[in-house]
């Protein structure tokens, strides 16, 4: 089943087509790369799939239903849950407390507040956060503070997970456990669109692949199929990508 389909999309800002009629399905339990240079409008999409953004045509529908034009904390509450490429958290507030809030306003918000603090502190264990339940966010590590606002975005019960560059300014190990985690996130069977520039992570943890430049979708397949594109390899991943692929 399509969780989330995007019928010839399009937002201008004044003269520049951000994004251009862009047509793309995602299935549910996939976990799909949106990969293209700064600028491409990877993020704008996302803005239009979280509701942030209307688009100026086109459609976009989660689960068969039409979202395009309706407000973001409606989408929210219908299964969509984002993370945001400057991590947005409540630095003042602990990390538990920041996921109690995805907790209380999420889809499942009828629950009891006991119900949402326990339900936060199993998502600050999934992510790691355990030990940092006490700490305010601002004081975490940008990785930890990234795995923070994982944790508040799944605290609203989403189907569809957007994370928008979760492994950009990490090293090496944290681009790993970063990894490990979408993983285990797709396992609770969780639809992931992840935007991301780290290309070990998105060949790895991706079943398939959408390729935007200059607003147009350009290419989409397997991480194989995408690393070995001509087109591709052209306007993004450059020549090295050949021997690697
Ligand atoms: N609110 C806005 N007003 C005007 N122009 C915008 C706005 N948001 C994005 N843009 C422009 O739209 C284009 C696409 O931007 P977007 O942020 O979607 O790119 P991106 O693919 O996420 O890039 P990056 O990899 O650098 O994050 C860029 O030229 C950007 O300057
Ligand atoms: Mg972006």
């Amino acid at each position: 089943m399509q969780i989330l389909e995007s019928e010839r999309v399009t937002k201008n800002f004044g003269g520049l087509a951000a994004v251009s009629r862009v047509d793309f399905n995602v299935d549910q339990g996939q976990v799909v790369g949106l990969i293209g240079p700064n600028g491409a409008g990877k993020t704008t999409l996302f803005n239009l799939i979280s509701g942030a953004l209307v688009p100026d045509s086109g459609e976009i529908r989660f689960k068969g239903k039409k979202i395009s034009g309706v407000k973001p904390h409606q989408i929210c509450h219908g299964g969509v849950a984002r993370t945001f490429q400057a991590v947005h958290i409540f630095g003042t507030l602990s990390a538990r407390d920041n996921v109690l809030l995805g907790a209380l306003f999420g889809k499942s918000r009828s629950v009891s507040s006991a119900d949402a603090a326990q339900e936060a502190m199993e998502l600050l264990d999934f992510t790691g956060l355990s030990a940092m339940s006490a700490t305010l966010a601002k004081d975490l590590t940008l990785a930890n503070q990234k795995r923070l606002e994982v944790a508040r975005a799944l605290a609203t019960q989403p189907e569809l997970l957007l994370l928008d560059e979760l492994m950009a300014g990490l090293n090496p190990t944290e681009v790993a456990q970063a990894m490990e985690m979408v993983t285990q996130i797709r396992d609770k069977g969780i639809t992931i669109l992840m935007i991301e520039h780290v290309m070990k992570a998105i060949m790895n943890v991706c079943d398939r692949i959408i390729v935007l430049h200059h607003g147009e979708k350009i290419a989409e397949g397997t991480p194989q199929e995408i690393a070995t594109s001509k087109t591709v390899v052209e306007v993004y991943l450059g020549e090295s990508a050949y021997a690697a692929g």
